[in-house]
């Protein structure tokens, strides 16, 4: 949630910031996201290392002024600040949330609104996985048929792909480059970086569908199955011409410094060549994107062979690739699915909608701790949309497990859980007031149930095994990993 600041010196009394105001300054010489905020003179002071330093500040004050209150944020009950010196600063700089809006298209006043509850917790990046198999999503120039054709399905699987239900029902929807300026913008001024996936060359279906010359025969629809296509780019010049546009766009509309170019999960049944072509086909990539100024970012699965310098890698698949990564000299972003995939199930109630993936507590969550290297740049959490289609259902599996992952990226490495547990109430009633869906401390609601969507849940041995042979070409001939 708002973690507790790093340091609090308490005095006696209290000061009249509604008297004598406010002295608020930048100061380079603190951490660029730090601040310290003192009520003990005079004047209260606030000092901020840049203008996201003097925000997060300010919600520390908005916090003092209304202890205990179930009000927005910004509100204020009083202008009376307890006495305090505070000195905070965030630990780590990539405080990041992946926002799946392929899977279920999500209008934009609700990414907005996503937006403002990762400003209220402090997180900074929001990685908007933008297109998949089952919905593109964004609009680029000169390929008009990506939005008509490839924004839109037939319908949907109901639940897990084991039970081979569908809904009957059409989805889609896309952003305009307009709405996803305007994004961008809003998210900025919330000191939150929007980093763009465009997902190549696996994950490529809805595309293809609407430009089969972009694939390798295939002549077909946007997916409607949850699950990998095997339907790939084929790695053509023209295609690479294509995808070089795609990225130019994304430039375009995005200031991020990173660009998401995915390269996860990518079958080679199309390709003559095999895996080596992903490897030239990322290094081409990531020359296009330095042209631009920017640097790649992909998932772990770029490692195999050898992921372009300079690549900041999101390492997914369990805890291990993170390791690989930072071996490799690569940063990296830590975001293993079996402790920060907040579509994985939070609990073993039967009431939990479409329970998939291994448990994954919001206690397990607050224990999560990235590997400690100068190169790990924070910790995603990751919202995979197959089984959420509406912000109701987003909240309700991000709150409050995203209310410990703040504290993660944030606060110290040694964290208490009875102190965040006990803060927990209170901050949920701050939820309430913003019209959170997040799941009660009670476990689900009835209507929280999909018995419609019966979901597929697995152990955490099954899943570790499965991460361990999917990861093997991590590893080099003679090395067989932590789990020997
Ligand atoms: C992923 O979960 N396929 C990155």
């Amino acid at each position: 949630m708002i973690p507790r600041p790093h340091s609090v010196r308490p005095e006696q009394g209290h000061l009249s910031i509604g008297d004598s105001g406010l002295r608020v300054r930048e100061d380079a010489a603190l951490p660029r996201e730090g601040y310290v905020l003192d009520t003990t003179g005079e004047v209260a002071e606030l000092r901020g290392g840049s203008a996201a330093g003097l925000h997060y500040g300010r919600q520390t004050l908005d916090r003092l002024t209304t202890p205990g209150s179930p009000l927005l944020p910004g509100e204020r009950v009083s202008s009376l600040v307890p006495r305090v010196r505070i000195e905070d600063a965030p630990r780590f700089g990539w405080r990041g949330v992946l926002l799946d809006v392929a899977r279920h298209f999500m209008p934009v006043p609700d990414v907005l609104k996503f937006v403002d509850l990762l400003a209220f917790h402090r997180l900074n990046v929001l990685h908007l996985h933008l297109t998949d198999d089952q919905g593109w999503r964004l609009e680029v120039p000169g390929w008009p048929r990506l939005t008509s054709i490839g924004a839109w399905r037939d319908e949907s699987m109901l639940g897990a792909r084991v039970h081979e239900r569908y809904d009957g029902r059409p989805h889609g929807g896309f952003y305009t480059t307009d709405d996803l300026r305007r994004i961008v913008a809003y998210a900025a001024e919330r000191h939150i970086t929007v980093v763009p996936e465009v997902d190549m060359p696996g994950h490529m279906q809805a595309a293809i569908a609407a430009y089969p010359e972009l694939g390798n025969g295939f002549r077909g629809g946007v997916r409607t199955a949850w699950g990998i296509s095997t339907h790939v780019l084929n790695l053509e010049p023209a295609t690479l011409d294509f995808c070089r546009q795609v990225l130019d766009h994304v430039c375009d509309v995005f200031d991020s410094p990173v660009i998401g170019i995915g390269g996860d999960e990518c079958p080679a049944d199309e390709w003559p060549g095999g895996r080596e072509l992903q490897v030239a086909f990322t290094a081409e990539m990531a020359a296009h994107l330095d042209r631009r100024g920017r640097r790649l970012y992909g998932w772990d699965e770029i490692l195999a062979g050898g992921a372009p310098p300079g690549a900041v890698v999101a390492a997914w698949r369990g805890e291990e690739p993170a390791e690989v990564a930072i071996r490799a000299g690569h940063q990296v972003v830590c975001c293993p699915d079996v402790r920060l995939y907040l579509d994985y199930r939070q609990s073993d109630d039967p009431g939990e909608p479409t329970p998939v993936g291994t448990l994954l507590t919001l206690e397990d969550v607050y224990r999560y701790e990235p590997p400690d290297s100068p190169l790990v740049l924070g910790a995603q959490a990751n919202l995979w949309t197959e089984h959420m289609e509406s912000l109701r259902r987003v909240e309700y599996m991000a709150f409050p497990r995203l209310c410990a992952f703040a504290e993660v990226v944030w606060g110290p490495k040694e964290r208490d859980l009875a102190d965040f547990l006990a803060r927990l109430p209170e901050h949920l009633s701050r939820l309430d007031a913003m019209g959170v869906n997040y799941r009660p401390l009670s476990g689900p609601r009835p209507a929280d149930a999909r018995p419609d969507a019966p979901g597929n849940p697995r152990t955490l041995e099954d899943r570790l095994a499965e991460l361990h042979e999917m990861t093997a070409d991590l590893r080099g001939p003679g090395e067989s990993g932590p789990r020997g």
